[in-house]
């Protein structure tokens, strides 16, 4: 990485753009927020966007013919190809505009469902799935992007499969070569894993699944709020990734996809908007993205969006990344070098991103997230929706501290102190 981290002064300024962070002291008891990989907190600018579009320009977008519409319109379209550029799509149209990522993961996997239910669109046989085929996962996904491939397998007779992980919950470049076959029709994998903060090498699995024919989806949830992400260049075939996790609001999340295969993807969710012309017996359907739309949009968390991708494109996300990794690297030694507690995850950072997750040895992580709480040290525990991925790694539950553009050293080290406390109350084994 060649971008200069922020300054402390800079994260200082960053933070004052938070009027969460402007509610609290944290100069003292106030909390540190360590749980932006759950939901990020969102700057002023992304609320007073949502707030001066609902007070003055809130319309039916893509409805009607009046001026109002018209500028409503514009504002929705405009933040689609505000988050296109962002994401290095080629297109606006290449972006989707779901409920949240699980959402996003959805339209694909149910879609598909549909195609093979008989009920495609021109171009949908290239998602013909059955007995034979394979779609394959790895044992780190959270549910998301698990279950609705799970159900797909079981709708369409199609072996679903998964890379296994090792032992740090890692899964490597010969793990998913060994796992792909020319039987691989879809091949769904994170980015960033929300437990291990795993970056997998995603151009070369994507090359990997392309020489045998398979479709991939990467769930982008933890990488596009905090590093450069281009979906074009990486050639994956969808991608989805949610609003609220990157400074934008609930219930806006976003499906990438490839023209091509957008355009073979069939709604599941079907209704107004979306169509060209329906009859009593039958429907046909808009070109994406507008045929996976179907009724009255989120139009003012579309716009919040918009505003989130101009606030982190402003702040400079390359120097954001730097500034996180720093902290990262900084949680991993206090991690590592305190006895009893057991990092997930790989201890080489250059692996890794966002978040780290920790065992306690002797304490639930219930029990730690209370302490935590009492401290004023507000992070995730629990299975982060992976409960396979902590089976493989022989637990049930971690506490996990996640990290944010905002995210200041001292945040970092009352995690860490926290984490030492908890240990003392709770009279942990703590042998080296
Ligand atoms: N949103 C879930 C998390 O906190 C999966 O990682």
């Amino acid at each position: 990485m060649s971008a200069r981290a922020f300054t402390p002064a800079e994260v200082s300024d960053l933070r004052a753009a938070f009027p969460y962070f402007a509610a609290h002291d944290l100069s003292g008891d106030g909390p540190a927020y360590l749980d932006a990989a759950a939901t990020s907190q969102r700057p002023a600018a992304v609320l007073d966007a949502e707030r001066r579009f609902l007070e003055t320009a809130n319309a039916a977008v893509h409805r009607g013919t009046s001026g109002a519409v018209g500028e409503a319109t514009g504002a929705f379209e405009g933040a689609r190809a505000a988050v296109a550029a962002f994401v290095g799509a080629a297109t606006p149209e290449q972006i989707v505009w779901a409920e949240n990522a699980t959402d996003a993961l959805n339209i694909v996997a149910l879609g598909i469902g549909e195609a093979n239910a008989g009920l495609g669109v021109a171009g949908s046989e290239r998602f013909a799935l059955g007995a034979g085929d394979e779609i394959l996962v790895t044992e780190a996904e959270h549910h998301a992007n698990l279950i609705p491939w799970q159900r797909l397998a079981a709708k369409t007779g199609a072996t679903f499969t998964y890379i296994p992980v090792r032992e740090d919950g890692t899964w490597t470049l010969d793990d998913a070569r060994a796992a792909l076959t020319p039987r691989t029709k879809i091949f769904a994998f994170a980015h960033v894993s929300n437990v291990t903060g795993y970056v997998a090498p995603v151009a070369e699995l994507v090359e990997l699944a392309r020489a045998v024919g398979a479709v991939t989806v990467l769930d982008a949830c933890q990488s596009v709020p905090h590093i450069p992400v281009d979906f074009g260049a990486l050639g994956v075939d969808f991608a989805a990734f949610s609003g609220h996790k990157m400074l934008g609001p609930n219930g806006i999340g976003v499906l990438y996809g490839r023209p091509e295969l957008l355009a073979a993807l069939p709604p599941a969710r079907t209704g107004g908007s979306a169509i060209t012309r329906v009859t009593m017996e039958s429907a046909e359907f808009m070109p994406p993205p507008l045929r996976f739309e179907p009724g009255t949009q989120p139009v003012s968390q579309v716009v919040g969006l918009g505003a989130a991708v101009d606030f982190i494109t402003r702040a400079d996300l390359a120097r954001a990344a730097v500034r996180e990794h720093e902290l990262v690297e900084r949680l991993v030694a206090g991690i590592t070098e305190t006895p009893g507690l057991r990092l997930l995850g790989p201890a080489d950072t250059s692996q890794r991103i966002a978040l780290t997750a920790v065992s306690v040895a002797g304490v639930h992580a219930h029990d730690v997230g209370q302490f935590l709480d009492e401290q004023g040290v507000l992070v995730r525990v629990g299975h982060h929706c992976a409960q396979p991925l902590h089976r493989a790694l022989g637990i049930t539950s971690s506490t996990r501290a996640s990290v944010h553009l905002t995210t200041t050293e001292d945040e970092v080290d009352r995690f860490l102190d926290a984490l030492r406390g908890a240990q003392r109350y709770f009279g942990a084994e703590v042998s080296a």
